[in-house]
């Protein structure tokens, strides 16, 4: 790791306390867990016929989310290979809930993996991870 390279990784750092910090004094976490916890961000996402939306997700290295997938018709699957999720999406309106946290920047395919109907293998979507570096100003 070069000199540049670590300066900008602290400055990430200090960001990301920093907007912690603010949006902690101003809204009321759900659940009301203690502050030092940062909410994981919440990403829908529908599985229907035979896609993905959104088709494409963008998530950050390190970055805490969890994925509410719900169905908007019949039973789907949500599998990303490379990260080991594979979840099956029953019918119905309630969301499955997958925490998450990307491990390594890239694009990474997201597959549907409960056969659903003829479009199943067209099926597809995106998880973009971004590098950390790449999300300072
Ligand atoms: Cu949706 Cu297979």
């Amino acid at each position: 790791m070069n000199q540049r390279h670590f300066g900008h990784l602290i400055l990430t750092v200090a960001l990301l306390a920093t907007a912690a910090h603010s949006a902690g004094s101003g809204q009321d976490a759900p659940g009301g867990s203690p502050a030092q916890s940062q909410e994981p961000r919440v990403i829908e996402v529908i599985a229907k016929r035979f896609a993905f939306e959104p088709a494409e997700i963008e998530v950050t290295v390190g970055e805490k989310v969890t994925f509410a997938v719900r169905s908007a018709d019949g039973v789907h699957g949500i599998e990303i290979k490379k990260f080991k999720v594979k979840k099956e999406i029953p019918r119905g309106a309630e969301p499955v809930m997958i925490e998450f946290t990307a491990k390594e920047a890239g694009r990474f395919p997201i597959v549907c993996s409960e056969y659903c109907g003829d479009g199943h293998d067209d099926m597809k979507g995106t998880l973009v991870v971004k590098a950390r570096e790449a999300q300072a100003p």
